[in-house]
């Protein structure tokens, strides 16, 4: 074969692929790919036709928009081209049928656009714009959001709704007015009071309708209640909600619309996205508000950094933001390609969701016996990080999402959150996928694992010396929120109970550096320094040393509340129901759960050898237990953007030793908020509310003023 007919014939694949691909995103609203994969192929595809611009054929994907709604054969193409072992037989089924909406012909084209994968390939567009327009200097660039939910045209005639339709292929999309009526942040009739000029009597609004995250989760609990299949994501969920012949779903669903064009066949008046965007919420359209104009490269790269921490206390999703040239004028010079405007371009966020295949499920034995199973992952890049386990949380999520060994499934990472896996890709079964059953038995001690009773959705590994139980109850014991003897890693404790030096955490302050001496070779210093802080440990406060203890539902924070009732560790050994019950924070099963521990022998045994090795906690005083005093007393504190000198948690920590309480979202109780680098929202929302502000020169300020004092 020729290297073109080579080509050719990859192209022929690839837009197999694509196509099918394309119609499951559209048509069937559950995608059989992840967005990075697709765009993969996507550009794999315009390589190959750029070296051979002879096999462009008008209709590849390259070449057009979205799907044609006519479209109704049964997909055949092959999924078999991922470097990851995907398979390589036809997906169990892809068949998608004809949409059942009648068509809506577009007045003018609605286009997709182009994608920029990072910073670099902006910069590359918009060297690009400069050639185009023969310029020396940035233009001025307007930057809003990308959404991720489904591009909708609104036609309204003398300021009534007209008719409502979908994208389609860019040229006919179908008819949803029906269901685009149901939607409450979409005017029936524009309100004109504020438009100070005459606009002309047809005009097109086009945006995106979309699902909060908040709804989305909502609709997937119920659907999971009732055995339904559920969405992917909030994307998918909006677009199965909107595209339903009876209207009563969608009306139930609570969409959202957010407004990012006007147009009109006559002039409208307006010369820039700008003042476009002012009258479409003047119209009383939902448009958003983080965005500017700016020819500054260095500003917009900061603010596309800000978004992707921001996106994740935004209420709806975006994948990127997109970056248009201001001007109107400018946009016409540079005109259009088949399918993209070359004025505009989406700058993508690194991804946070893959499809990969699980390739085993093991079960992880957690600090107080809890059985997790693990997905344990064909590796994949995710935002930059290699993900090879995520979480499957417990037995009842794996039967729920029916996720089966040799899945291909979607895993998402949010953030430093576990990655966790949203579903199933059920198109893209071979038949061979294994069912998966938690085992009865512990897997590290074969103890009969149980349930404490039938609404727990996790069985326990009951056996309270089990082996697996005990390296992540001294894990915990010496974490830094508990003893703090980080020195002693994971590795060391493990050593050391395979010597049989460490059986329980009382043994933790019995070793010596001969033990130490016992695990390595060449221990002289390390033992020194392991001793050494073991000994500076042992100084700590009630509710460290009660978290320590590593009771079941009692966290940091619980932790905190007993130690400012109980005062005393003699205290707290003598708590009783009603004493626990009457804690405003303590429920019924925390008060059990203290309960089981200080009835439990050999834990109180433990305790008690704590002591006698010399532990020593320090009781809480009076005014301590209600009230530290410093210099963040009284101050309800937020946090944003990236402070240089330390991470956000040790800043919690010392705000909170100094007094001051943290929470994570800007309120009216907010007192004072911490702008880091690159603050975003939050900031926005301080300044909006007359919070007081500081950055991070003046809160360190304070901070030394607490020491000096
Ligand atoms: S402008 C010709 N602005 O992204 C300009 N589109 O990947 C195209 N989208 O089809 C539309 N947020 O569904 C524009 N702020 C935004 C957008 C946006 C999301 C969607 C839209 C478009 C798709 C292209």
């Amino acid at each position: 074969m020729t290297n073109k007919e080579i080509a050719n014939k990859r192209i022929q694949e690839l837009r197999a692929i694509i196509e099918a691909a394309q119609k499951q995103y559209y048509l069937a609203d559950d995608p059989t790919m992840s967005d990075a994969q697709y765009d993969k192929l996507f550009r794999e595809l315009e390589a190959l036709e750029k070296q051979f611009p002879e096999l462009i054929q008008a209709n590849s994907p390259t070449q057009t928009v979205g799907v044609s709604i006519k479209q109704s054969k049964k997909s055949t193409a092959q999924i078999s081209f991922f470097d990851n072992n995907f398979p390589t037989q036809s997906p169990a089924s892809s068949a998608v049928s004809a949409t059942q909406f009648a068509e809506v012909r577009h007045r003018e084209q609605m286009l997709s656009l182009a994608n920029a994968l990072d910073f670099n390939e902006f910069r590359e567009f918009d060297a690009r714009i400069k050639k185009y327009l023969g310029l020396n200097t940035t233009p001025k660039y307007w930057v809003e959001y990308k959404f991720d939910g489904l591009a909708v045209e609104l036609v309204y005639v003398d300021g009534l709704l007209k008719v409502a339709s979908t994208r389609g292929d860019g040229f006919i999309g179908e008819n949803i007015t029906e269901n685009i009526k149901t939607i409450k942040s979409i005017p029936q009739k524009l309100d004109f009071t504020k438009i100070k000029k005459n606009l002309p009597q047809q005009i097109e609004v086009r945006g995106e309708v979309l699902m909060e995250i908040a709804n989305f989760q909502r609709l997937n609990e119920e659907r999971l209640a009732k055995g339904e299949h559920v969405f992917a994501n909030p994307r998918n969920a909006a677009a199965g909600s909107l595209r339903q012949l009876d209207i009563q779903i969608t009306a139930s669903r609570e969409l959202d619309f957010y407004a990012y064009d006007l147009m009109s066949a006559e002039p409208i008046l307006s010369t820039a996205e700008d003042e476009s965007k002012e009258i479409l919420a003047n119209l009383g359209f939902k448009t958003q508000g983080n965005y500017w104009a700016t020819n500054d490269l260095e500003e917009i790269e900061s603010y596309y950094q800000q978004m992707q921490t921001e996106r994740d206390v935004l209420p709806f999703e975006i994948d990127g933001v997109v970056i248009k040239v201001l001007n109107f004028e400018l946009q016409n010079q540079l005109g259009l390609r088949a399918r993209t405007p070359r004025w505009a371009i989406a700058l993508k966020f690194p991804a946070r969701e893959e499809y990969t295949k699980l390739l085993d499920i093991t079960v992880q034995v957690g600090r107080t016996g809890t059985l997790t199973p693990v997905a344990e992952l064909e590796p994949i890049n995710l935002g930059g990080v290699t993900v090879r386990r995520a979480t499957l949380h417990n037995q009842d999520e794996i039967d729920r999402k029916d996720i089966r060994i040799g899945d291909i499934v979607i895993v998402r990472r949010q953030g430093d959150v576990i990655p966790a896996i949203v579903g199933v890709v059920k198109e893209r079964r071979t038949g061979q996928e294994q069912p998966f059953i938690l085992p009865d038995v512990c897997p590290i001690c074969e103890t009969q694992v149980i349930r404490e009773n039938d609404a727990d959705v996790a069985w326990r590994c009951p056996n309270q010396y089990c082996p697996a139980r005990l390296i992540e109850r001294l894990k915990h014991f010496v974490s830094r929120r508990a003893f703090d003897i980080e020195s002693l890693g994971e590795k060391i404790l493990e050593k050391l109970i395979e010597k049989n030096l460490l059986n329980n955490a009382s043994d933790i302050f019995k070793l010596t550096e001969e033990d130490f001496a016992q695990i390595w070779k060449d221990a002289d210093k390390m033992g020194k320094n392991l001793v050494l802080a073991l000994e500076q440990a042992k100084r700590i406060d009630l509710a460290r040393f009660i978290y320590a203890l590593g009771i079941r539902h009692v966290g940091e924070k619980t932790a905190k509340v007993l130690a400012g009732e109980f005062r005393t560790v003699q205290d707290f050994l003598q708590a009783d129901f009603e004493r626990l019950i009457k804690i405003n924070e303590v429920g019924e099963v925390v008060a059990k759960s203290v309960l089981d521990f200080i009835n439990n022998e050999d834990e109180i045994k433990v305790v008690h050898v704590l002591l006698q090795n010399g532990v020593q906690v320090r009781e809480v005083d009076n005014f301590k237990a209600t009230q530290v005093v410093g210099v963040f007393s009284g101050e309800v504190v937020v946090l944003t953007g990236n402070l240089t000198s330390m991470t956000r948690e040790i800043a919690k920590d010392k705000i909170e030793q100094a007094g001051g309480v943290v929470t994570n979202s800007v309120s009216k109780k907010t007192t004072l908020l911490v702008a880091g680098e690159a603050a975003g929202s939050k900031l926005k929302k301080a300044q909006e509310l007359g919070v007081k502000i500081i950055n991070e020169a003046e809160f360190l300020e304070r901070l030394q003023k607490m020491s000096l004092s």
